[in-house]
């Protein structure tokens, strides 16, 4: 374990581990020991999770990390990883200069093919946020074809440093909009979203119906228009097929 001052406030500590299960299990036992403004970043993860139940899969050449912050500090904390997304954007933009895009709730996306994720836990006292991008794959296993790396899209080899580093710079600068849920980031976001505009499915119990999703509302719920004109707010991806 190597442990890093850092000196982007609220930021304090950078902790990086060689091999955990997860770094939201690292961030977990942290949060409950008190500690927050921390940065837990992992060489490699043998439980890597997504969301949803989901596996997460990553090797030595993605970037895996968590942040501990503050749980009372958000003021709609529903917004977390819409937010986060927004800010992580932002932080991978100014280091390569691509345009990259979102889906919601927290996928980051190059030209439809999945770039990293985000992970929002709630914990009350502390929420902690996950961040796996994948940054120096050449290619991916044929299970994960919808994959796409900063290497692939820039044809140069990126330090997981370097992207670390703008990312948190980024929520160092936007920490304040972050927290208060600010108008430019959710404006920011619906920008930088691909799923505004979007025919999907929305689940009734067993039956399904269409519909476009038409808005996102100030608490992050997306709004679904169904075809008899019904709207609808969805939280989850698990009540919609995309
Ligand atoms: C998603 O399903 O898109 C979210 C993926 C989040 C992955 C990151 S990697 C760092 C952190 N540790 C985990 O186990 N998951 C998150």
């Amino acid at each position: 374990m190597k442990e890093t001052f850092i000196y982007l406030p609220p930021f304090k500590k950078l902790i990086f581990l060689k091999e955990v299960s997860s770094t939201m299990d690292v961030a977990y036992k942290l949060g409950k020991l008190g500690e927050r403004y921390v940065v837990i970043e992992a060489e490699k993860q043998w439980a890597g999770r997504g969301k949803g139940e989901r596996v997460w899969f990553s090797d030595t050449s993605s970037i895996t990390f968590s942040i501990i912050l503050m749980g009372n500090l958000l003021y709609r904390p529903s917004l977390l990883s819409i937010l986060a997304g927004v800010i992580v954007r932002r932080g991978i933009i100014s280091l390569t200069g691509i345009p990259i895009r979102l889906k919601w709730p927290n996928d980051l996306l190059f030209e439809g093919r999945k770039l990293g994720g985000i992970l929002g836990e709630d914990w009350g006292k502390f929420v902690i946020i996950g961040i796996g991008i994948n940054v120096n794959e050449e290619d991916f296993p044929p299970w994960l074809d919808m994959a796409i790396s900063l290497y692939q899209m820039t044809r140069r080899k990126i330090t997981k440093d370097d992207i670390l580093m703008s990312i948190i710079k980024e929520f160092s600068l936007s920490f304040g909009a972050f927290v208060n849920g600010s108008d430019t980031l959710i404006k920011e976001w619906k920008k930088s979203c691909d799923i505004l505009g979007e025919k999907v499915k929305i689940k009734y119990g067993t039956s399904k119906k269409e519909g476009i999703v038409v808005d996102v509302a100030s608490d992050g719920a997306l709004i679904v228009e169904d075809i008899d004109g019904r709207k609808r707010k969805i939280y989850s991806t698990e009540e919609l097929i995309l």
